[in-house]
Order: structure tokens, then C-alpha cells, then sequence
């Protein structure tokens, strides 16, 4: 077929009402997800990134190529003059109801960030965005956990740094927890341009909102628990599961199954191997927390749950994902309530989604961003008809 007329897909009526599921819809510069390899940011295996300084992931997934030296030096210093979050978002916070749920903050910090300090620029809203992210997500952690007054920022530290510094975990282990988050943030910063997340915030900046209500809408989207929230549900089913015995797991995983219920941080919507993410989380648990209880139950999982899910032919994808053993990690360096495990992933995924935005409004057809999202849904059981008094 002549250029841009190659037919990609062909839709048929039970394409419909699967919620697009495999259906290509646009372009995406900053990643992809290899069904088998797992996702990739511009070109790089994830595995290959995950120990390097957080900032020069962002900044790759901006300029579609790893800074050097003294480029990430100048780049982590902008970051970090960007930093600094209008008080009044503090204030809010402090307002917000405890009951409400972490992810419920978060949407509403970043629509107040939005209030307080955008620009209309979506690349410099999404790096402010970014900057600022780091602080309004330590300021959840402690104002709704009642840890005390916030602490003031140092930016200068770094990012994730600065994260953890300001939450100031009760009896918190800095270094490891900083350990872990620099690499969870990497790792959790992006995965192509069709999860529900990432599609939710290029559907609303499409209709030109701006960079912080895309952002708001995509974490309602990852609030939910078939999406990021899965992170959460995950720990509490690992600590169901409450044994690292594996006869005894098995036995769990098969009466689990017998009786409907799921099994948590297994199986994904596009990849068919163990995501590379998981893979790499459980050499860090090695290293981090090798004797803690709920990541050697995690550990026994990711060989019975496997074991068993593979004699069902009808499970495409028996495998741990990124979630199988994220929440059990972040638990044992101290951050043990998993309310909040869902905040920690839209943090790191709120520069993946920024940065797809940015390139969707200011890059796409030549400069011209994609037009506003308005997709096609076919009417059933909707014959015309008009009421008996109504003028012709
Ligand atoms: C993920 O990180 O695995 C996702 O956002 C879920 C997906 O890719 O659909």
C-alpha cells in the first residue's frame, strides 16, 4: 500500500466492546512493551537502566538519548530549581479527609499544583511537574499517616532523594529505602503508549487541558485495581498467603484458584514472559531484605504460582509482573501500610506519561500535536423513535 495507507489492523465486530484491546491507535517515542522482553524506553531494556541515577532516565525519555556527564549534572540542577511546592498545597492536604485514599490525595495535589503553579507550557508543566511531585508525594505519606509537621525540602539532593528525606519514615532505614525507590521509580516510569493510565492522560491534553489535569485523570485511571491500585492488593494477598513453606503456598495457590479467587501480581495484558521489572526486583530483594518473611513468600510464589497457573491452558501469561514483589520490598524497607504503594507508582509513572503528552501536543505530525480524541462507538439496541406529541 502507498505510505501512511498501510492497513495496521482490521476491525471487526468482535473487535468491539473489548476496550481496544491491541488495537494500534497512535505513535510512541519514549517506550515500548516487547510481549516477551518486556519495555524498553527509547530503545533500552528496562533491566539495562534500573541502576542508574533517576534523572538521566527522565531526561532520556525527554530527549530520547542518555545525557552525558555533564549534562545529567545540569539537568538534576534544573530539577531540582523547579523544585518547591506552593504552601497552599500543604495547606490542603492538611485539610484532607484521612479516610480518603492516598491516590485520592494524590489526584487532588496535583490538580492544586496545577492551581498553583502551571505555566501552559506542556514541556516546562511537566518537568515542574516532576520537580514538584517528589514533595506533594513525601507530604502525603507523612500528613495522612500523622508522622508530624512536614520537613522542609532539599532538592539538591536529588529527587527520589529528596523524596525520602522528606517523608521521614518513623524508624525508617534512609539508605535502603532510597535504595529501592531510586531503582522502583526507574522501573516503574513508563510502559508504551496504550496502558490505561498513560492513554487516559493523552486523551484528556488532547482536548488542551493542561499537563496537571492530564496528570489528575491518569491516576484516577491507575487508582484502579485492575490497574496501579493491583500493587496494593498484591502485598495483602502476600500476606494471606503467610507462609514461605512451598508445599504450603502451592496448597494456597490451589485452593485460591478452586474457589475463584485470583492471584495477585501474575499474568499482564500484553507481556507473555516474567516482566523484566519483576526480574529484576527480585535480584534487589536479594540484596536489600534476603530474610524478610513476606518477600521469601513472594520469592516461593514466583515458582508455585507459576507451577500452577501453567496447567490451565486457557492463562496466556502465567508470570510474575512488576507487582508480584514490588509491595513486598517496599514493606521491608518501611513503608509497610499498602494504601500508599499505588502513590509511589504514579509518581515514578507521572514523568512516562509527562513526557508522552509532551511529545503527543508538541512533536506529533510535524509539530502539530494529534488532534482531539474523538474515537468511534457503533449504537445497538437504539432504533429511532419519537415520542407521540412530538412536532414534525
Ligand atoms: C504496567 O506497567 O504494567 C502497566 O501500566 C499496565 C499495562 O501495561 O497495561
Amino acid at each position: 500500500m502507498a505510505d501512511g495507507k498501510k492497513v495496521l489492523f482490521e476491525i471487526t465486530e468482535e473487535h468491539l466492546d473489548t476496550g481496544l484491546r491491541g488495537f494500534p491507535v497512535g505513535t510512541v517515542r519514549s517506550s515500548f512493551v516487547d510481549p516477551d522482553d518486556g519495555v524498553h524506553y527509547v530503545g533500552y531494556p528496562v533491566a539495562d537502566l534500573a541502576y542508574l541515577d533517576p534523572e538521566a532516565v527522565v531526561y532520556l525519555i525527554f530527549n530520547k538519548r542518555l545525557p552525558n556527564d555533564e549534562e545529567l549534572v545540569a539537568f538534576k540542577a534544573d530539577l531540582a530549581s523547579r523544585a518547591g511546592v506552593d504552601p497552599r498545597v500543604i495547606a490542603l492536604l492538611k485539610g484532607l479527609p484521612k479516610d480518603g485514599h492516598p491516590m485520592e490525595w494524590l489526584m487532588c495535589g496535583l490538580s492544586y499544583l496545577g492551581m498553583t503553579g502551571k505555566t501552559g507550557d506542556w514541556k516546562e508543566d511537566a518537568l515542574n511537574m516532576i520537580a514538584r511531585s517528589a514533595e506533594l508525594v513525601a507530604n502525603i505519606f507523612r500528613i495522612r499517616s500523622g508522622w508530624g509537621e512536614p520537613i522542609p525540602s532539599n532538592p539538591s539532593l536529588g529527587l527520589v532523594e529528596n523524596m525520602v528525606h522528606m517523608m521521614g519514615v518513623p524508624g525508617g532505614d534512609t539508605e535502603k529505602l532510597t535504595k529501592l525507590l531510586r531503582i522502583y521509580y526507574v522501573l516503574h516510569m513508563d510502559h508504551g503508549g496504550g496502558n490505561l493510565s498513560t492513554f487516559t492522560g493523552k486523551a484528556v491534553a488532547s482536548g488542551l487541558a493542561d499537563q496537571y489535569s492530564a496528570l489528575s485523570a491518569s491516576m484516577a485511571s491507575l487508582y484502579g485495581p485492575l490497574h496501579g491500585r493491583a500493587n496494593q492488593e498484591c502485598l495483602e494477598f502476600i500476606r494471606k498467603v503467610g507462609t514461605a513453606d512451598g508445599d504450603a503456598v502451592e496448597s494456597f495457590v490451589r485452593n485460591e484458584l478452586a474457589s475463584g479467587g485470583k492471584i495477585f501480581g501474575f499474568g499482564h495484558a500484553v507481556l507473555r514472559k516474567e516482566d523484566p521489572r519483576a526480574k529484576v526486583q527480585y535480584a534487589l530483594g536479594e540484596e536489600l531484605c534476603p530474610n524478610d518473611p513476606l518477600f521469601r513468600t513472594s520469592v516461593v510464589l514466583r515458582e508455585r504460582a507459576v507451577k500452577v497457573l501453567k496447567e490451565n491452558p486457557k492463562v496466556s501469561n502465567p508470570y510474575p509482573n512488576v507487582d508480584a514483589v514490588s509491595g513486598a520490598l517496599v514493606n521491608a524497607c518501611g513503608l509497610t501500610d499498602p494504601e500508599f504503594y499505588t502513590v509511589l507508582f504514579g509518581f515514578s509513572r507521572i514523568a512516562g506519561i509527562a513526557a508522552q503528552i509532551v511529545d503527543e501536543r508538541t512533536v506529533s505530525r510535524n509539530g502539530k500535536g494529534v488532534p482531539i480524541y474523538r474515537c468511534k462507538y457503533i449504537a445497538v439496541n437504539q432504533p429511532r423513535q419519537r415520542l407521540n406529541n412530538a412536532a414534525s
